[in-house]
């Protein structure tokens, strides 16, 4: 995940302001992901902690046929934040489709991952479209009559709110149509010492990837927090099932951002990203909110992840 310049400028000029000037101590998740931050979250997946990518990747090598059984052949994929779109040849080689279409908010990110994947895959039509999939997507006229699965793993629909990830569904469904299926990864609940552990490793990259956003607000906002003086935070919320993450500072602090100064009080926290986490009722009523009708699930032996496939159903009024 990677962003323009010209959505960086304007909106986390507005989103940091909110939260020193409006005082809500809280940063959207997203402007966590420059290119620094984009390098650090790859860093992330390949640590020992951080079970999520490894155990969702061997869940899609080892249920291939599965897929290809129940998704059928032909269909049009449509990847959602498809980012470095490293999970999606081993779903490409299992079903047979008929074209690719990686959607990412970075034009830049997304073209270098349609060259690399077109070459995996050189008789695959691959159209990517640059857009914010957190609205209804145009499609390629090109897949226009084609059935079409999305595709969302990673968990990514965990760094939202319920009330998010339910408008997100519902988007998906206008974007892909009735008919359509989803195949969509979600993080379970499991026991707070993994958890917390998985966001906060022994060697300290996923801190990294924390104050990277206050180095960031420095290096594009005329900034000069004294990053060094704050400590990255993961936190299990229980009754939200979600892990919290705030960057915490260290001492009564001053500095100023754009010309404009601020202080915060030693122990006083910036809430910067939240990580849902799911029982398989939770993640079907979500899905269901959303208008998507479960069909299939498949976890790993220790119910660490689960890929769950749901399908587009046309809404029935009954009782
Ligand atoms: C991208 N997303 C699914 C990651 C997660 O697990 O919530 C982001 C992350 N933040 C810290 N570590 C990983």
């Amino acid at each position: 995940m990677d962003m323009t310049t010209a959505i960086i400028d304007h909106t986390l000029c507005k989103d940091v302001r909110r939260c020193f000037e409006n005082q809500t101590y809280a940063i959207p998740a997203r402007w966590l992901y420059d290119r620094r931050g984009s390098e650090l979250f790859e860093a992330i997946t390949e640590l020992p902690e951080y079970y999520p990518t490894r155990t969702e990747t061997d869940l899609l090598k080892a249920n291939g046929p599965a897929f290809a059984a129940l998704v059928g052949p032909k269909r049009a994929v449509i990847e959602f934040g498809s980012g470095s779109s490293v999970k999606t040849p081993h779903l490409l080689k299992a079903i047979d489709p008929a074209a690719y279409v990686p959607i990412d908010i970075s034009g830049e990110f997304l073209e270098h991952s349609a060259l690399l994947l077109q070459a995996e895959f050189p008789d695959l039509p691959i159209y990517p479209v640059e857009a914010d999939f957190m609205k209804r997507v145009a499609l390629p006229e090109a897949v226009a009559d084609m059935p079409k699965l999305g595709f969302f793993p990673g968990s990514t629909i965990g760094n939202m709110i319920a009330r998010t990830s339910v408008d997100l569904l519902r988007f998906m469904r206008e974007t892909l149509g009735e008919g359509a299926q989803l195949l969509i990864g979600f993080d379970r609940i499991k026991d707070i010492k993994t958890l917390v552990d998985a966001y906060d490793d022994a060697s300290g990259v996923t801190a990294q990837f924390s104050l990277n956003l206050l180095h960031r607000i420095n290096r594009e906002l005329d900034g000069n927090i004294p990053c060094e003086k704050f400590r990255h935070l993961a936190v299990w919320n229980d009754l939200y099932a979600r892990i919290e993450i705030y960057l915490e500072a260290q001492a009564d602090i001053q500095f100023s951002i754009d010309g404009h100064p601020h202080e915060m009080a030693e122990g006083q926290k910036i809430h910067i990203e939240n990580s849902h986490k799911y029982g398989l009722r939770d993640a079907r009523l979500m899905l269901r909110a959303g208008g998507w009708t479960p069909l299939h699930e498949w976890s790993d032996e220790q119910d660490y992840f689960t890929l769950m496939l749901v399908e587009a159903h046309p809404y029935k009024y009954a009782p």
